[in-house]
């Protein structure tokens, strides 16, 4: 299909497949985000890693396995990461809205994964797939960014690997985990600020600013339910999801924040995206987790005191309807 990014220009892509590794807590809409990449024919994707995130390490781990069943797509290593934070313990998970399991407590509606995790942990393989690319690799970070810290932290000689660093996370204006952060970011505020501000690995933000306005309703859930086998178990994932987002939306819909991110990652410019210097806000207290971008303008920012800072990508538009029809043809082939 035709995709048109905001400056009307068309997405379709002509290009050679682009090699993806997606670093995930599902998490419902994560396992959303999977199949994205995973049923997109001009996707490459080299690697699932997981990640402590919505709920523990092992659950998020047989979750990203059990997509890849479902998908068909077990021939994507999945690699185990961090299964807590850099520096303080992870505060809570997000059972509220996933549910206990991580899937609305429906894994059991997706395949048994027939193979195992790999050999190396999730940093390892992702250092081993930069190492040996002959193209840089894109990742997309939609959880914690405990293990994109540790990667490169570890490995600095490799960041020319890195294409871009696609991640999900963050709020312009207020979070939806505190009344400041967003969950990814707050999760883990230490590794986020070395991702988003010590280092220089190209990054775009997808904060939930954005997120929110691409929120799926009723309508949307029931063609994805009714596309066929894949849509239905993915439809079936959703209860607890949806009932959370009831609450949160004031009406019936779904925010899938990290298919939202990974529609960026392999379909560029499908979300709008401007340059702004950013901080994460480390400290205990009411704001902890914070992303504060600097939106002033340029010449403002540069003639007032502060040191340079490098600037991060941040999503903050895009034609919500033409992302919404992609992620359905995505996801329903
Ligand atoms: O704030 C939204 C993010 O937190 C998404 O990645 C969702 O999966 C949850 O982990
Ligand atoms: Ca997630």
């Amino acid at each position: 299909m035709d995709v048109i990014s905001p400056d009307g220009i068309s997405l379709r892509s002509n290009e050679p497949m682009r090699p993806l590794i997606i670093d995930t807590d599902p998490g419902v809409d994560d396992a959303f985000a999977i199949a994205l990449a995973a049923l997109n024919p001009d996707v490459e994707l080299l690697a699932v890693t997981t990640v402590y995130g919505n709920v523990p390490l092992p659950a998020t781990t047989r979750n990203a396995r059990r997509v890849l069943a479902l998908c068909e797509r077990e021939d994507v290593p999945v690699a185990v990461g961090a299964e807590r934070p850099l520096v303080y313990p992870h505060p809570e998970r997000a059972r509220y809205a996933h549910g206990a399991d991580g899937l609305s407590g429906r894994s059991g509606v997706l395949p048994e994964p027939t193979r195992s995790v790999h050999q190396h942990g999730a940093v390892q393989l992702m250092a081993e797939l930069l190492r040996a690319a002959d193209q840089p690799i894109t990742i997309a970070p939609v959880g914690p960014l405990t293990n994109i810290a540790l990667l490169l932290g570890a490995y600095p000689e490799l960041t020319p690997k890195i294409d871009r660093i696609v991640i999900m996370g963050g709020g312009m204006h207020g979070g939806n985990t505190t009344a400041a952060a967003e969950f990814n970011i707050w999760s883990d505020p230490e590794a986020a600020r070395r991702v988003l501000v010590e280092e220089r690995v190209p990054c775009v933000l997808v904060p939930v600013d954005l997120t929110l306005r691409c929120a799926v309703d009723a309508a949307w859930l029931d063609k994805l339910r009714d596309s066929g086998p894949i849509g239905a178990a993915l439809h079936a994932l959703t209860p607890d999801y949806r009932e959370y987002y009831r609450k949160a939306l004031g009406h019936d819909g779904m925010v899938l924040h990290d298919a939202v991110a990974v529609a960026e990652a392999i379909t560029p410019g499908i979300l709008r995206h401007t340059p702004y210097p950013l901080d994460v806000e480390c400290a205990f207290g009411p704001a902890r987790g914070a992303t504060v971008a600097d939106q002033r303008r340029k010449e403002v920012r540069e003639a007032t005191p502060g040191e340079d800072q490098r600037e991060v990508n941040i999503a903050l538009d895009t034609d919500p309807d033409a992302l919404r029809a992609f992620l359905l043809a995505g996801l329903t082939g």
